[in-house]
């Protein structure tokens, strides 16, 4: 059987958290950790790096920068993983959801504007696949009606806008160090702050409210409790885990855009026919291959050639389900805005009348991802394909 997800390990990772075990410093903000966010800082040009124990603490932590009060609302796409809203409704955010655009399960930054109110405090930007948003739209509007922007750049690491790498844009940035992504430290991830209003407080909020890293630089000559927080920050292992991949991401990115471009190459022949959809980048954006997709045209389809190739040895997933559909949503009027308030039944399900997001169910209905990682083979690859083939010419 392929399977869909293989973590790479660098062969340097137990080495590192070997000599972060024996420096006796295990808890966080080590040399470890420091190293990793010098990387981040000096590479991607971010402001400040964090590192955290995952993307969704590193956006829990954007929604308390954001100091998202109960009733401001918050703007974000609805084809997106859980964590993405979750933050900003523990902080009692109402969260309005905005159509994928077309071609991309992106937010469609033409659709962003209709959906401000006085009431709107941020828009989250979701780097499909590690694709760019439409970044530039997406800051203008933002600066206009004075919003904060996180992005949302948990599968984006190493992927640029125009130029300009994913997390440095916005305001705020998120990142993900999931085993299913380019790099990896089991869980991890890193919040990066563009706006320099935001540095002293992220610190604080990393470091259970208090300001302990001012005390370990010397700058107060005591630490207490100034603010909000929690424990957001990794121990030492998780970032000497993750410093092992970062010393090899370069070639780990070659490898698997390697893998990429024989899939693009080999699917192109059936997309040109009509059978399916090949992921859209566009002339904006770079693609760092974190994943590789394709559209089916319906879902019946979809759920075929799943099932098609998981009898031929391959396994193939779909991903998110519409959030503006799901149970929670639903069932909790005090994350929806005023206008989304009713419910009405659909079949066996509830679901908010007024929402019509074609593009997303779209997306959640019909992509299927393919195998993706470091050491996929040439010949699996060309097999995978092969396979898909065979099932469309049946
Ligand atoms: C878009 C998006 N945001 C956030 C997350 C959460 O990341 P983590 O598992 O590191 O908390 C994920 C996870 O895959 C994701 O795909």
């Amino acid at each position: 059987m392929i399977s869909f997800n293989k973590s790479f390990l660098t062969g340097k990772e137990a080495h590192y958290i070997y000599q972060a075990v024996y420096s006796g410093k295990l808890s966080g903000n080590g040399v470890y950790t420091k190293k990793c966010q010098k990387f981040f800082e000096e590479h991607y040009g971010f402001k400040k790096a964090l590192m955290t124990t995952s993307c969704t603490d590193a956006l829990e932590m954007a929604a308390i920068l954001c100091d998202i009060k109960p009733g401001d609302e918050v703007i974000a796409p609805s084809y997106t993983f859980v964590s993405t809203v979750l933050a900003f409704v523990r902080q009692g955010a109402k969260i309005v959801f905005c159509d994928s655009c077309k071609y991309n399960p992106n937010i469609d930054a033409d659709k962003i504007e209709a959906l401000i109110t006085d009431k709107t405090k941020v828009i989250v930007p979701v780097h499909y696949a590690g694709v760019a948003c439409d970044m530039d739209k997406i800051m203008e509007i933002a600066h206009r009606y004075n919003l904060i922007v996180v992005e949302d750049a948990a599968q984006a690491i190493d992927s640029y806008y125009k130029g300009r790498p994913l997390g440095s844009i916005g305001h705020i940035g998120c990142f993900s160090f999931h085993e299913t992504k380019n790099i990896i430290s089991g869980e991890g991830g890193l919040l990066t702050i563009n706006d320099e209003r935001f540095i002293r407080r992220s610190e604080i909020i990393w470091e259970k409210g208090t300001n302990r890293s001012e005390f370990f630089r010397g700058e107060v000559n005591k630490y207490g409790w100034v603010d909000t927080g929690s424990s957001f920050l990794p121990s030492e292992l998780i970032s000497a885990f993750l410093w092992a991949q970062i010393e090899n991401m370069d070639v780990i990115q070659l490898r698997r855009k390697e893998i990429w471009e024989q899939y693009y190459q080999g699917l192109k022949p059936f997309a040109d026919k009509g059978f399916l959809q090949l992921p859209n980048i566009p002339e904006y954006a770079t693609n760092n291959a974190h994943m590789f997709y394709i559209v089916c045209r319906s879902l019946e389809e979809r759920s075929a050639l799943i099932k098609y190739l998981k009898e031929n040895g391959i396994l193939s997933v779909f991903h998110y389900l519409s959030l503006h559909k799901s149970g929670f949503y639903t069932h909790h009027p005090e994350c929806r805005p005023l206008n989304c308030q009713e419910i009405r039944n659909v079949g066996d399900e509830e679901q908010v009348i007024g929402l019509d997001l074609p593009n997303c169910d779209h997306f959640a209905d019909c992509l299927v991802r393919l195998p993706m990682f470091f050491e996929l083979s040439n010949e699996d690859a060309i097999r995978i394909v092969s396979e898909i083939g065979a099932f469309y010419k049946s």
